[in-house]
């Protein structure tokens, strides 16, 4: 077992070796079946047997049947985004996304699409609600000698589409209809139980494993789009042979590796995509059916297929590896603070080093996010229910310096204070737990503000430019249950919708997510970057991408709908439809709660998406007028220059940097 392979190829080994049960299959799993021995006599000769009996022959059919329909049970963060850009990107596929979660369903099937990511509501609207035929106009420069493509150069029709992409509630009616069944529910740490506080609770994954047990057509292939413990395959093979005894079913792991904030051009143009199959025929024959789906729009060469362990193992260990960066130079940060060194100038220095690479070497207030936490927590656990707890200690660490640092900076904030917060207002610049998501879980601004809270301050104030105040409201209440943390309750809390209300006679603001609307330095480029290829990048916006196929993929047409928007003046387009493709998108009942939110609070339930919020940097010297002296500002996440900062009479306290 073992080797990564650039997509399925044929491999003589596994071929020949028909008999063999490969690592990845569990023992004995359905090795007497009928099916399994029907799809061995296929796999030997390549071709229908007529002699062989009717069910054998139907159930192989069956495992053989073309992919047109895919089930994507979970309509949360990965997914959502996930199936509406597989429909995108293959109209002929129904792609169907089904949850028990009613309100998340019908905002999907409406205009107030349940989570925000930049350009995803480009990709559901068109996969959702169809589009109209639209042309494609020629390029105005005139490089027509430079291509001997006629067709392009009269520009290019591009069809109508049919809808192909549906949200629904009806799981098991969809799982019956599905050749696919990704499976991409949530999977938290447990909180009770055996392993509480570091094991997978696999609730829903299992509840969903049953379900596609109980409704899948025989020869439907499972895929764990879920991050789950490396073994799952296998507890989803027995959960299959207890509802189904005799059907085989392939497992596949395919696990997501997008990041929040830029989900969509993650998946859009993925660094890779990960295929984990049974090393049987059978399983590799599964993996190319998936390969098949998302060759539509990724180049073979990044999709790559292992079996299956690797593939779950691997997602728990990318996660863990980009955590362990972060915690690694944060713990340098702390020793920065104490000597004069600067956190950043040593990134920089030691990130030159292509051996370290530059990227996830920013020092700061620690990792929060749904994942990183929980995926070590998930691979410590494993060590350790293999005896190996050298090992899990290893990456128990990672999270305990996540801890530290962030508390680190909580306690930093109460000193600089004179130890006490009586009396004071501290104000929060960001909620979320990275920029440009509305994604709050385990954000680390939430531990910072119960820390503050403890000190009774006044006020505690936050702003995000990303999240609604009302839901930041709700989340706050249900995760500080018992407290009266709200102002509105007796509370000190206060959640605001502009940054300068929030900041207005407070003691301290404290940055706690990186938006660029709180720099006060532009947004540097990636050190490593040599300025030749910053250049490039900065010609290539202004490069026309017009397709110059004559059948444009739809990858062309959103970048040439994208290039559009942004040479275009502002009015020139004033529906963000260049292309005139979209249809009106589904009107909303009279008494939609997300259209009454959107009025009172002026906010999406989703957030405050990047396309209606306004993105000028702040003005600091009006905030630092309306500050309480001595105007605090707790810089963490490293983008505030101190020195700037001091004119307009501000006090700064960075990460990684000796007190000004
Ligand atoms: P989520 O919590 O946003 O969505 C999960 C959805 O599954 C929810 O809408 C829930 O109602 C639904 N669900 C749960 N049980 C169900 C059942 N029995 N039947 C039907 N629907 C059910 O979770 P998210 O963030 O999308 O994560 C899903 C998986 O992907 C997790 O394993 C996570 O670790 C992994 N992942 C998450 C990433 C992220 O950035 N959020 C990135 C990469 C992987």
């Amino acid at each position: 077992m073992g080797s990564v392979k650039s997509s399925v190829e044929p491999d003589d080994a596994a071929f020949g070796d028909m008999d063999s049960t490969a690592p990845t299959t569990p023992d004995g799993s359905g090795s007497s079946s009928p099916v399994l021995r029907a799809e061995h006599y296929v796999d030997i000769v390549g071709f229908e047997r007529p002699d062989l009996p009717q069910i054998m022959m139907s159930a192989v059919q069956d495992m053989a049947r073309p992919v047109r329909n895919i089930c994507c049970v979970g309509a949360g963060y990965v997914g959502g985004p996930t199936a509406a850009v597989i429909a995108y990107q293959n109209p002929h596929l129904r792609v169907t996304v089904v949850d028990k979660n009613e309100q998340r369903i019908r905002r999907w099937n409406s205009k107030h699409l349940p989570i925000y990511e930049p350009g995803l509501g480009d990709i559901v609207r068109i996969a959702r609600d169809g589009s109209r035929a639209c042309f494609l106009p020629p390029k105005e420069t005139d490089d027509s000698n430079i291509t001997n493509n006629s067709i392009n150069d009269s520009g290019a029709s591009v069809p109508a589409r049919q809808p192909n992409l549906f949200f629904s509630t009806q799981v098991a009616r969809c799982i019956r209809e599905a050749d696919i069944v990704l499976i991409a529910v949530n999977t938290p740490t447990k909180t009770r139980g055996t392993g509480a506080g570091s094991a997978t609770d696999m609730t829903s994954f299992e509840a969903v494993t049953s379900e596609v047990a109980q409704h899948a057509r025989p020869g439907t292939i499972i895929v764990e789009k879920s991050t789950v413990p490396c073994r799952t395959a296998e507890l989803v093979q027995k959960t299959m042979a207890v509802h189904r005894p005799g059907v085989h079913f392939e497992v596949l792991s395919n696990p997501e590796f997008l990041a929040a904030g830029t989900a969509m051009k993650d998946i859009m143009h993925p660094d890779r995509v990960l295929i984990g199959s049974s090393t049987t025929l059978s399983g590799r024959r599964a993996a190319e059916a998936l390969v098949g789906v998302y060759a539509a729009w990724v180049p073979r060469s990044r999709i790559i297929t292992t079996n299956v362990y690797s593939s779950e193992l691997s997602k728990l260990v990318a996660n863990s590896m980009l955590a362990q960066r972060i915690s690694s130079i944060n713990s340098i940060s702390a020793i920065c603070e104490r000597t004069g060194a600067d956190v950043d100038e040593i990134a920089a220095a030691i990130g030159c080093d292509p051996r370290i690479g530059d990227k996830f070497l920013k020092a700061g207030i620690g990792f929060g996010g749904s994942c990183f936490k929980k995926d070590i927590l998930s691979l410590v656990y494993l060590a350790e229910s293999l005896d190996l707890d050298e090992v899990g200690e290893y990456w128990r660490q990672v999270v305990k310096m996540n801890e530290y640092q962030r508390d680190r900076f909580a306690k930093r904030v109460i000193k600089c204070l004179n130890n006490t917060l009586v009396g004071k207002k501290i104000t929060l610049l960001g909620y979320a737990f990275k920029a440009n998501t509305s994604d709050t879980r385990e954000s680390p601004a939430l531990e910072i503000i119960k820390t503050l809270l403890e000190e009774s301050p006044k006020e505690i104030a936050i702003y995000d430019p990303c999240c609604n105040p009302v839901v930041v409201r709700a989340e706050i209440k249900a995760l500080l249950k018992g407290q009266a943390a709200l102002k509105e309750d007796g509370g000190a809390i206060e959640v605001y919708s502009n940054a300068y209300t929030a900041c207005s006679s407070s003691h301290a603001v404290l940055i706690t997510t990186e938006f660029d609307e709180f720099r006060n330095i532009p947004s540097k480029a990636p050190s490593k970057a040599p300025a030749r290829a910053i250049a490039a990048l900065q010609a290539a916006k202004k490069v026309d991408p017009r397709p110059s196929l004559y059948k444009p993929s739809e990858t062309d047409i959103l970048d040439l709908q994208k290039f559009l928007l942004r040479t275009a003046p502002a009015a020139m387009y004033p529906d963000s439809d260049p292309l005139q493709r979209y249809k009106p998108e589904p009107p909303c009942e009279s008494d939609c709660p997300d259209c009454e939110l959107i009025k009172t609070s002026g906010y999406s339930t989703a957030g405050n998406s990047s396309e209606d919020r306004k993105k000028e940097q702040l003005d600091w010297s009006k905030i630092s007028y309306h500050m309480n002296k001595p105007k605090w500002l707790f810089d963490g996440k490293g983008i505030i220059d101190a020195k700037a900062m001091g004119k307009l009479g501000i006090r700064v306290e960075s990460v990684g940097r000796v007190s000004a």
